[in-house]
């Protein structure tokens, strides 16, 4: 059957889903959760900042999830929470991720290495861990993890080698859950975002030599928004990527292109 605006309605939408997005008290994760929840998905939204998560949930109609995902104990908490709060999870999108260190690689700390490790790539391991189960009783489930274009390629100029081993980290999980969970119907893909501003890239736009730098080497001459970025989220979360598993894809105005 072809595409038009009818059916395009039904694939893009995702009425009555439960999701889960981790990373949603600013930047691209509350752009997600919004966007999630305007597609007719019930979002629990997670991250530490409580008072923003109870701002953001009461707007979209969803849940709040207060959580360090740094800390694995309390990563063990979100999935039953929202199981019980809102039901078996289908969507899983793990937005959260920072940066520990901006040391060249010879002198990142081995601490900052480690939690760069724990919140970039164990805490999203360990919650795909936990919605397996009730994906595989609601006999489908999509997982989303935002990565980055620093888990492509190096970045010069802008020291960030544990953040993007975790990073890329991520792809290869990606495509090991894909291939281990498709027999569930469960499909398993990256988002990595090039450049744009937000809490963690907030100093980096403060410099107007740094700003110019992403500028030049960005070949598509708007600058990147997490507008941007959520049509692939959206796409990946529905019926619209039913038949897209185990891949990267890279939303970066052509950084990586060039
Ligand atoms: N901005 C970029 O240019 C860019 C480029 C490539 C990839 N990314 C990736 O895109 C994702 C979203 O980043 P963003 O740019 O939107 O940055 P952001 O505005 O700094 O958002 C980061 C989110 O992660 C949450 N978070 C951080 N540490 C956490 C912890 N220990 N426990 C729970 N939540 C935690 C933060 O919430 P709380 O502080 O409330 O906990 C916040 O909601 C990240 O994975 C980032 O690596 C960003």
């Amino acid at each position: 059957m072809a595409l038009n605006p009818d059916t395009a309605a039904r694939m893009f939408g995702l009425d009555g889903r439960v999701a889960i997005v981790t990373g949603a008290s600013s930047g691209l994760g509350a752009t997600v959760a919004e966007t999630l929840a305007s597609f007719g998905a019930r979002v629990a939204v997670v991250a530490r900042r409580k008072d923003r998560l109870e701002e953001l949930s009461e707007r979209i109609g969803g849940v709040a999830v207060a959580c360090d995902l740094s800390d694995l104990d309390e990563v063990a908490t979100v999935v039953p929470a929202v199981a019980e709060l809102l039901g078996p999870p289908e969507i899983l999108v793990n937005g959260a991720g920072s940066m520990f260190t901006e040391e060249r690689a010879e002198d990142e700390p081995l601490d900052a290495i480690r939690r760069t490790m724990d919140l970039n790539l164990i805490a999203p391991f360990r919650l795909a861990q936990d919605v397996f189960p009730h994906m595989c009783v609601v006999g489908r489930g999509t997982i989303i993890n935002i990565s980055s274009i620093s888990g492509r390629v190096g970045v010069p100029g802008i020291p960030q080698a544990s953040y993007a081993a975790s990073k890329l980290g991520l792809s290869g999980l990606t495509s090991e859950l894909a291939v281990q969970w498709a027999r569930h119907s469960i499909r398993v893909n990256t988002v990595a975002p090039g450049f744009f501003r937000s809490e963690i890239t907030g100093p980096l736009y403060e410099s107007e030599r740094a700003t110019e730098y992403l500028r030049r080497n960005t070949p598509l001459p708007k600058e990147g928004t997490p507008d941007d970025i959520v049509g692939a989220v959206v796409w990946l979360a529905g019926d619209s990527g039913s038949y897209v598993t185990g891949q990267t894809i890279v939303v970066d105005g052509g950084w990586t292109a060039r």
